[in-house]
């Protein structure tokens, strides 16, 4: 992919803690250290989770993502490098681009704009995006050419697809005709559980294709590295955690080459998907 722009991958999903930060890191470390591609890790969270688990203290970091969207400072002023990875950090001074920007006509292609300038220099660009379907989520979605779906398999996670799905949607219509769901995958699985087995079914039936074959297995290895600002590859290489982003990164490298993830109006209507899907489960509950 030399000398072509980079893709810009969304990792979203509205919901907490379901493993956006884990798996942006520990795919980007794979992706750049043992697939040999260029990558930009950004943080779009006020948070500052990503930037955090890479051992970049947010609060010590002299410029960060809130200086390159709100006062248009030139992205690679802002980018460091640490494990191998670029990474553009974010800290709480993010929390007021929503307000600092509600003046400002063109706020919702900033980050684009402002990225538009480094793609070339990375094979994947991938944005780390916070809890909610808000602005900075939205400045991601304008960005990306595609979005990966980071989820837990519970039941109520299930919820709230359909306002991810429409949220996509709208953004893609409104900003970005080229944007796609290019993956959904499922962290902190337990595949011993029935329920979470089923729930993968279900999201699989249902969006087909763009399920992750590899899925995540919970494991203690990947909730403690981000204490200690390490990567997975870092921490414990041979950990189940480390092997799983490797078979990710993988598998997400075979769909960019193959070019098999269909476009986003592929998709049967959001509500239609999420309502279908919540009673196939239900049904299933009460057999
Ligand atoms: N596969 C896993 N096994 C065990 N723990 C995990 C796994 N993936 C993530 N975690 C832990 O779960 C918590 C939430 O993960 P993470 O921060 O990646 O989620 P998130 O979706 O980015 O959260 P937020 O919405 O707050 O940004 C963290 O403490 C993380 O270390
Ligand atoms: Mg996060």
């Amino acid at each position: 992919m030399t000398g072509s722009a980079g893709k810009v991958v969304a990792v979203i999903n509205q919901k907490g803690g379901v493993g956006k930060t884990t798996s942006t890191v520990n795919l980007g470390a794979v992706l750049a250290r043992e697939l040999g591609q260029r990558v930009l890790l950004a943080d779009l969270d006020p948070q500052g989770s990503m930037s955090d688990h890479i051992g970049l203290d947010p609060n010590a970091t002299e410029a960060s993502m809130y200086d390159v969207i709100v006062e248009g400072m030139d992205p690679s002023k802002v980018i460091r490098t640490v494990h191998g990875l670029d990474a553009l950090p974010a800290n709480l001074d993010l929390a007021s681009a929503e307000f600092d920007l509600a003046q400002a006509e063109d706020r919702n292609t900033r980050l684009r704009d402002a990225l538009a300038a480094i793609r070339g220099n990375y094979d994947f660009i991938l944005l780390d995006c916070p809890p909610s379907l808000g602005l900075l989520t939205v400045l991601g979605l304008a960005a990306a050419d595609e979005v990966l779906v980071a989820m837990e398999a519970e039941y109520l996670a299930l919820r709230g697809i359909s306002q991810l799905m429409q949220t996509v949607e709208r953004v893609g219509a409104a900003l970005n005709p080229e944007l796609r769901v290019s993956g959904v995958l499922f962290c902190r699985f337990d595949g011993r559980v029935t329920l979470a087995r089923q729930v993968r079914d279900e999201v699989e039936k249902h969006f087909p294709g763009k399920v992750f074959a590899t899925t995540i297995r919970r494991n203690i290895r990947l909730a403690e590295a981000p204490s200690l600002g390490l990567t997975i590859l870092d921490y414990d290489p041979r950990s189940a955690g480390a092997e799983d982003y490797r078979m990710v990164a993988r598998e997400f490298m075979a769909r960019y080459a193959g070019d098999v993830i269909a476009g986003a109006d592929d998709f049967a209507p959001a509500e239609e998907v999420e309502a279908d899907i919540l009673a196939s489960m239900a049904t299933t509950e009460s057999q």
